[in-house]
């Protein structure tokens, strides 16, 4: 391929790229979106290994065969709930080939440059390139661990860690320094790799001070740094794709950070500085003695409120994801509107376990896109619902965020539902959500609660709707 086309296939790809993050930010064009991707992807890794230096196919095809057959099997196996901590550990492996493109850079014995001016910026695009590489690889590591539980996920706090962490930061550029001038004459791998190691600690200390509750915008926060990586890479390679591609995934990861601090209510310093958050998932109950009482209800008089309402709000959360109740309540949604009742979802940003959980499995249960809200957009309606659903939600519909100025999620926007005349709640005891807070909506006058498995139950209720 003439270096012509292989421009303008980059250009091609850039556009693609571009048009697929467009269309990755609406359910409706979401599928367009990734299609958009995987079409620029393979522009990009067909004009790239057509490129006149590229000459070993046979190990670019066995390599990406590997590659292709793990990445496959694990899309396969990997559950929804699961897909953080995949998308970690896929981080941690951009962030390996930052470091290891660094290293091979460097020791590259062909590679030559006209000017110094010119050899010095390439020594400082690997320094960058290997320290982003580094502290994505290890973060993104105890990312994985603490994700998938095999890390506890309490924030590890050392005394004096912020002095810990601004005294590897000063020696990471101490090094940098040491490195440039070792390489004006042929050396600087131990600087090199004196720094590998600072980045390498720096990355596992700043996530294993992050709480459980965080570490959501910690992994969009490591996608980020992944795009930086490979974006630092690029400049290595002098490969105007991968720059702006990278530059494409830093800046979306930071901004998708940014919007999750928002809806968490965090400040994006004070998460990454760490110190907030549990062990994650479902707790035993907390304090509920002092709260007062819950008012439960049975399959019948769920069925009955549902049948009796013209004004419904369904919100799911977590709980809804571990049941698979995405077609009950599609099943659900259904009878009601058949029976000419208003049936809505409210959304919230940080429901489940990941960005846009939710709206993937309404979608893939075939939930209407308009009937699915925003929480912005619908927050103000509630207190013209007469039912609101909560399915196997908790954090996001606490009413604690906004009454209790000491509570650990104070501030964090949520799905004001207790402002409507009854709200069910779905799930199957008192245990606390994520942020291990107790709920004061179980023991609202309006809230009743409906113990069970969120996709027996709504099976239950479905039955009853429909005799
Ligand atoms: P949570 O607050 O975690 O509450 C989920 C609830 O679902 C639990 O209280 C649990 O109660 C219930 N549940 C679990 N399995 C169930 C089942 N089979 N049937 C019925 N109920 C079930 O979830 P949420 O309200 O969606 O809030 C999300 C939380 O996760 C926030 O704190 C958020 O910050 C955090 N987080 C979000 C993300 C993203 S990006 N979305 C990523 C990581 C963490 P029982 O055990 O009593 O059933």
């Amino acid at each position: 391929m003439s270096q012509g086309v292989i421009t303008v296939s980059y250009i091609a790809a850039t556009i693609l790229f571009i048009l697929a993050l467009g269309g990755l930010s609406n359910q409706e064009t979401a599928r367009r979106g990734n299609l958009y991707g995987m079409i620029g992807m393979a522009i990009a890794i067909i004009a790239t290994v057509s490129a006149p230096g590229v000459s070993s196919y046979l190990e670019i095809v066995v390599a990406m065969g590997i590659g292709g057959i793990i990445g496959y099997i694990l899309a396969v196996k990997v559950d929804m709930t699961q897909m953080p901590e995949l998308v970690a550990i896929l981080h941690s492996l951009v962030g390996m080939a930052a470091v290891l493109v660094g290293y091979a850079n460097f020791m590259d014995p062909t590679i030559s440059f006209p000017t110094s001016v010119e050899k010095i910026i390439h020594e400082i695009e690997i320094y960058i390139g290997v320290l982003i590489g580094a502290v994505t690889f290890s973060g993104s590591i105890i990312a994985f661990g603490k994700l998938s539980g095999k890390i506890g996920g309490s924030p590890m706090l050392l005394p004096a860690r912020h002095w810990l962490n601004l005294g590897l930061l000063l020696a990471a550029i101490w090094f940098g320094r040491e490195f440039v001038h070792a390489a004006e004459t042929g050396g600087g791998m131990q600087p090199l790799i004196i720094m590998t190691v600072i980045a390498l600690i720096f990355g596992i200390h700043m996530v294993m001070a992050i709480g459980g509750a965080d570490m959501p915008v910690v992994v969009s926060m490591l996608n980020s740094y992944s795009g930086w990586a490979a974006s630092a890479t690029g400049f290595m390679l002098s490969n105007d794709l991968l720059i702006v591609t990278g530059a494409l995934v830093g800046s979306s990861g930071a901004i998708l950070s940014y919007i999750m601090c928002r809806a968490m209510n965090r400040n994006f310093v004070a998460v990454i500085a760490g110190g907030f958050g549990t062990e994650g998932g479902s707790s035993s109950p907390t304090s509920t003695e002092d709260q007062g009482e819950v008012i439960s209800v049975d399959t019948d008089e769920v069925a009955e409120l549902l049948s009796e309402a013209k004004e419904i709000m369904i919100i799911p959360g977590y709980g809804m994801a571990v049941a698979q109740a995405q077609h009950t309540v599609n099943e659900i949604t259904r009878t009601l509107k058949e029976k000419k009742i208003n049936v809505r979802f409210g959304i919230h940003p940080v429901a489940g376990r990941m960005p846009g959980h939710m709206n993937v499995l309404l979608a893939e249960a075939k939930v209407p896109y308009d009937i699915v809200y925003e929480m912005d957009e619908i927050n103000d309606d509630f207190p013209k619902i007469d039912v609101s659903i909560i399915i196997g939600a908790n954090d996001i519909v606490n009413p604690s965020a906004q009454e209790d100025p000491n509570s650990p999620i104070a501030g964090m926007p949520v799905l004001e539902c207790w402002k409507g005349k009854t709200t069910i709640v779905l799930k199957r005891s008192m245990a606390t959500g994520y942020a291990g807070v107790q709920n004061p909506l179980f023991f609202k006058e309006n809230t009743r609660m409906y113990f069970g498995d969120a996709k027996d139950s709504l099976d239950a209720v479905l039955k009853l709707l429909n005799s």
